[in-house]
Order: structure tokens, then C-alpha cells, then sequence
């Protein structure tokens, strides 16, 4: 069982759903117009990004490498009765990328668990259709936020560069949240970067 798997029954903890929703507030400012588009909710985890953006999309996939996350996902698609919404156990790779396209990505949270960012970025731009974009939501670089298996935060500028030589066009992004203890008990801020495929 993962860690993932462990903490998936109590992740909608207070604290969780108030990021999520100065997450939500911040990605409405990207969207723009997407009744006609497909969303890719990538390392879903219980849904809190992905789900409440649902309706406005005309189909959403949210996709987690954890299990347990995927059964909490399924119960909520369930009980807000959504049509167009589906959940997938699964993770991309270098070798194994599903037969799944979409016009937008969103990647809340998720990259800094990743090892290989650049493997991740690339798997994702083969999943986005042309004119698509991709939108990152993670933690600003912190050097105090130390963990083996989790990156410390990204330099906005080195991932843009990283992105750029992939292929991904018109890179964007700005700080928008600053908070106490929000990173491994660090106080930590937060970006949102979007580019285009
Ligand atoms: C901190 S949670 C973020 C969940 C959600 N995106 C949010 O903003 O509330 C990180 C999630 O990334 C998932 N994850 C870990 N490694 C992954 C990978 N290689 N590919 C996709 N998701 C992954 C975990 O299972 C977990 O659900």
C-alpha cells in the first residue's frame, strides 16, 4: 500500500479543502471558456480539483496512481451524479502512456512527488491535443522543505526552460499564495504555471 493509499480516507481534511479551494479561485482565472473542452485532472488525488470543475467541462478523466484515492474519486462521481466524468487507476511513464487525449491537464500538487519531471512533462505533452494546454499548480523552490522522496519546490524559471524544450509554448506563471505551514510544516507559496501545446 502506498502512502498515497494511507492517507487517501482522511486528505479532505479542513485545511486540504481551503487549498483547494485558493486553488480552485486561481485556476478559474485560467480557464477561460471550456463547455466543448476535455479535462485531464492528473494525480487527482480524492478529486478536489478535478470534481468541482466538472460541469463546465464536456468530459473530465481524473486519473491516480492510488487506489484507495480512485474509490473516493468513484463514490463522489456517484453521490454529484456526474455524467461526463470518469476515474482511472493509472500513471504515465516513458513506456506506458493510455490512449487518452485532452485539451487542458491540470497537475495540482503532483509534480513535486514525481521523480522524473521531465518524463512526466513530456508523457503529458503527448496527451495533449493540439492548442491544448497544461496547467501545473506546485510550491515555490524551499530549501526547508526537505524530503527524500519529494522535490523541494520548483524554480519557476527552470521549469519553464525544461517545458520550452519539450515543446511547450506561451509559458506563463506567477506566484499567487503565500501560507503558513503549507509545505511539510514550512511556510511555502504557490505557482500556477500554464503552457500551450
Ligand atoms: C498531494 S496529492 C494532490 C491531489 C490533488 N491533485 C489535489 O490538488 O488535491 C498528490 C497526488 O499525486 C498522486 N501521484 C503520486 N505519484 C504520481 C504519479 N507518478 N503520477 C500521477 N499521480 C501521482 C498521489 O497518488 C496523490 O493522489
Amino acid at each position: 500500500m502506498s502512502v498515497f493509499d494511507r492517507i487517501a480516507s482522511h486528505y479532505d481534511s479542513p485545511k486540504q479543502l481551503e487549498l483547494a479551494q485558493i486553488i480552485l479561485n486561481e485556476l478559474e482565472n485560467s480557464l477561460g471558456e471550456t463547455n466543448e473542452k476535455t479535462l485531464l485532472d492528473y494525480g487527482c488525488g480524492t478529486g478536489l480539483i478535478g470534481l468541482p470543475l466538472a460541469d463546465r467541462f464536456e468530459k473530465v478523466t481524473l486519473i491516480d496512481p492510488s487506489k484507495e484515492m480512485i474509490t473516493i474519486v468513484e463514490q463522489k462521481v456517484e453521490s454529484m451524479a456526474l455524467k461526463n466524468t470518469k476515474a482511472m487507476i493509472d500513471h504515465f511513464s516513458k513506456e506506458h502512456i493510455p490512449e487518452i487525449t485532452a485539451d487542458i491537464i491540470i497537475v495540482s500538487l503532483v509534480l513535486l512527488h514525481i521523480p522524473d519531471t521531465k518524463e512526466i512533462l513530456e508523457a503529458l505533452y503527448q496527451v495533449l491535443n493540439p492548442k491544448g494546454y497544461l496547467l501545473i499548480v506546485d510550491f515555490d523552490t524551499n530549501e526547508k522543505a526537505r524530503h527524500e522522496k519529494v522535490h523541494s519546490g520548483f524554480d519557476q524559471n527552470k521549469l519553464k526552460a525544461m517545458l520550452e524544450t519539450i515543446g511547450y509554448q506561451s509559458i506563463q506563471s506567477n506566484t499567487f499564495y503565500h501560507g503558513e505551514e503549507l509545505f511539510m510544516r514550512q511556510d511555502a507559496s504557490m505557482f500556477v504555471l500554464r503552457a500551450e501545446k
